[in-house]
């Protein structure tokens, strides 16, 4: 059967400043799709947040862009925004709805968007990654390893589905391009554009077999939108497991090293990434640390059956302690690099406009070169 899976997320407004949504988000949320499961305008839904971001989770038979569904999800947001994010006056009510009217296709306007449309298989586990307070390049590095690292993935040395090995198809954000690359051989390639988080950003992934579709991103960068600093684009991505793709026990190994990523207080700032189980999805220390949800779903004709709160184990401790004493580490740094970002990345931030205000101030330093 095919199906497309569409995950959707916005920061619409949240508690305590840019901390938590709250239930009243969540149940206006999904009393709208379950009306429009009920109509058979889609399969399946489950709603939740990560920090201040919704998320809506949604199977549908209407494709990859389709207008009825994005529509749908824009609706939800305007509709969360008016009647509770602005209601109660919470913080940053409608933050991320960057257009006044939807225009077709959710993409673009301000809320993050992975989607994909596959045949299920005969079973269909899948991990859906849910982040927040960083941005769509903090996937790279898990990525990478689950797909290309066989310290990793013990199935890429083992299992001749995984042995040939898979596409990585970046996106280049700044000039809206992509590239698709092949692991091994392209490996270094891979690696020298995606090093650079901020820039090269995997958009999607292959298997080289089959060209099976193995995992998907979300790309966005509200600031290239905006053309200036609105919130991080808290990213969400979804990978799918067993059978010839990656284990979920693969899956989740690279997410015991809680790696620097770029967001956390005023999108500035470098800090671990920190795996949690949902209940713990609620930034508050500098307004972070970053941190990571990750729920495990058997998808069965659509239906999302799960989930299973795949960081809620004693197994991630190790990593969140570890998160912790880096968090401690990277404050220490104040406002100087590296804790604070570069300047190429504080470009999209609230800084040039004070530094602007230093401009008249500085005279030549009579240095003889
Ligand atoms: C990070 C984030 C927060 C805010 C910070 C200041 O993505 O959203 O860290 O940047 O709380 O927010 P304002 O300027 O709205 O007071
Ligand atoms: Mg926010
Ligand atoms: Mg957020």
């Amino acid at each position: 059967m095919k199906l497309t899976l569409s995950v959707i997320k916005a920061d619409i407004g949240s508690l305590a400043g840019h901390s938590r949504v709250i239930k009243e988000q969540l149940d206006l949320a999904s009393s709208i799709l379950k009306e429009n499961q009920s109509k058979g305008k889609l399969i399946d839904y489950y709603v939740t947040n990560c920090g201040d971001d919704l998320e809506l989770i949604i199977t549908h038979n209407k494709g990859e862009n389709s207008e009825e569904i994005h529509g749908l999800a824009w609706n939800i947001f305007t509709e969360v925004t008016e009647k509770v994010s602005k209601k109660y006056k919470l913080y940053g009510a409608g933050q991320d709805l960057l257009s006044s009217a939807f225009s077709g296709n959710i993409k673009g306007m301000g809320p993050g968007v992975a989607e994909a449309e596959f045949e299920e298989r005969i079973s269909e586990p899948i991990a859906i990654f849910l982040a927040d307070k960083t941005e769509p390049g903090a996937w790279n590095l898990p990525l990478y390893r689950i797909f290309a690292d066989p310290f990793t993935t013990a199935g890429l040395i083992i299992d001749e589905k995984l042995h040939s090995g898979f596409t990585f198809r970046i996106m280049d954000v700044m000039e809206d391009q992509i590239i698709d690359l092949n692991a091994p051989e392209e490996s270094y390639d891979i690696l020298a554009l995606i090093g650079t988080p901020s820039r090269y950003v995997i958009q999607s992934i292959y298997r080289r077999v089959d060209g099976l579709l193995s995992a998907v991103a979300s790309t966005t960068r509200l600031s290239l939108i905006a053309g200036r600093y609105v919130g991080k684009d808290d990213p969400v991505c979804f990978i799918r497991a067993q059978h010839g793709l990656p284990a979920m026990g693969e899956i989740l190994e690279p997410f015991a090293f809680p790696h620097l990523v770029a967001g956390w207080m005023r999108g500035s700032h470098h800090g671990p990434l920190m795996p949690v189980a949902q209940r713990d999805a609620h930034p508050t220390r500098f307004d972070g640390p970053p941190r990571v949800v990750g729920l495990g779903f058997q998808l069965s004709n659509g239906k999302l059956i799960g989930p299973a709160d795949l960081f809620d184990d004693p197994a991630f401790d190790r990593a969140r302690s570890l998160a912790n004493e880096i968090t401690d580490y990277m404050r220490r740094h104040g406002p100087f690099m590296p804790g604070r970002l570069g300047p190429e990345e504080m470009e999209y931030t609230t800084l040039p406009s004070v530094l602007k205000k230093l401009q008249g101030r500085f005279r030549p330093s009579n240095r003889k070169s």
